[in-house]
């Protein structure tokens, strides 16, 4: 009769690699709550990511390299995932309460899609079990409670703002506190003010993800964000004409000289995608933003589709990952949220010590 060891369940284990930090599961430290009962062994594989395609591959693997020991007659393997909090370099700025990374989409351009691209990335990382927040940082235009289909007037529980919710997602906007019509006029430190507010008087609970939607430019809010909190990183959305593409690289050297490193670039509105047909068509060519990506070292996330119905779903209040959860639209955000999830993991994992990260483009 074998005995099954701890030693032995762990060998077997370090033979099952994350693919996004390119190491084995065991050197993660990734393996927890290891129990061997006889021939029983049971484990849990804690992921730095919830949103991972290769979750299940992984779990199968596993399954079947310990069931493969001498001894084992049953395995249970249980699959969950811990987002880490950023660590931030600079002491002087205190960690949001409640929330574990910031994540700032923004455009050095109007128009090519930040608010839409947010939200979809924020559902997406959402269904895939996440807690995810928003801030509407467009305090000129807020358009988050429209695209979220949210009508309310943000509460209090006393001591702090208790966020808005739609579809799994946390909300604060400037766009809760005015009527519709009302141009709102900022003055520079009543609006670093409302920024300040949105993180430190809003109850933000366990947030894994907080995505701050920019307005278009390379303005003050960027500035008034990056002296308010440490943020993770920015996703910068761009459209794959050439203008478009000289303003993302400045808007990609704008953050990195607040500090805030590119964690990664979308490009929006790449190709058709015929609504009746599914038919794929490069109107504008092919490979401008991963080519300035790759031109600017910046990890490229993904292209989005010019989708009519991505549209719709921000008129009506009803994104395209809720209304058309299994469109190609909604697989390109699912995949992008993917990339920028395990980017995020990567640069905490980092930060922590550990390792460097790797750039996605060797991962996949
Ligand atoms: N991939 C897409 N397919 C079809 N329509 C899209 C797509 N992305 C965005 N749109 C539409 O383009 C318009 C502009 O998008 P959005 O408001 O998200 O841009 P923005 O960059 O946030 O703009 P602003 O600079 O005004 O904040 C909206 O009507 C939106 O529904
Ligand atoms: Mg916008």
């Amino acid at each position: 009769m074998n005995t099954v060891t701890e030693a032995a369940v762990l060998q077997a284990l370090s033979s099952v690699r994350d693919p996004d930090f390119n190491r084995n599961i065991v050197d993660l430290k990734f393996v927890r709550n290891v129990r061997i009962d006889g021939g029983r062994v049971s484990f849990t594989i804690e992921l730095a990511t919830p949103v991972t395609s290769t979750k299940e591959t992984m779990r199968v693997l596993a399954h079947d390299l310990v069931a493969r020991i001498p001894g084992v007659t049953a395995v249970q393997v249980d699959m969950t995932a811990n987002v880490k909090a950023a660590i931030s370099p600079e002491i002087n700025k205190a960690p949001v309460e409640g929330v574990k990374n910031v994540i700032a989409v923004g455009a050095g351009k109007g128009g090519v899609g930040k608010s839409t691209v947010a939200v979809n990335l924020a559902i997406a990382l959402s269904q895939s079990g996440a807690r995810v927040a928003m801030i509407d940082g467009d305090i000129y235009g807020p358009n988050l409670p429209i695209m979220l289909g949210i009508s309310t007037q943000l509460g209090s529980d006393g001591q702090k703002i208790v966020p808005a919710e739609q579809y799994g997602i946390q909300l604060v906007s400037i766009g809760f506190m005015t009527t519709d019509d009302t141009p709102v006029i900022w003055r520079g430190p009543m609006l670093h003010g409302v920024i300040q507010q949105f993180f430190r008087e809003v109850r933000w609970t366990n947030i894994d993800y907080l995505i701050v939607d920019m307005p278009p430019g390379t303005g003050d809010i960027a500035l008034s964000l990056s002296q308010s909190v440490h943020v993770s990183g920015s996703v910068v959305v761009t459209t794959p004409q050439t203008v478009s593409v000289a303003d993302t690289r400045r808007a990609i050297k704008m953050y990195q000289k607040l500090n805030i490193p590119a964690l990664g670039l979308i490009e929006n509105m790449s190709h058709f995608v015929c609504p009746s047909c599914s038919h794929e068509s490069d109107i504008f060519g092919k490979g401008g933003g991963e080519g300035l990506a790759t031109e600017l070292n910046v990890p490229f996330l993904g292209r989005i589709p010019i989708y009519e119905p991505i549209r719709i779903g921000g008129d009506t209040g009803v994104p395209v990952m809720i209304g058309e959860p299994k469109s190609v639209a909604a697989q390109a955000f699912r995949s992008a949220a993917e990339r920028l999830a395990a980017q995020i993991a990567v640069t905490n994992h980092a930060a922590a010590g550990v390792k460097r990260p790797i750039p996605l483009t060797q991962v996949r």
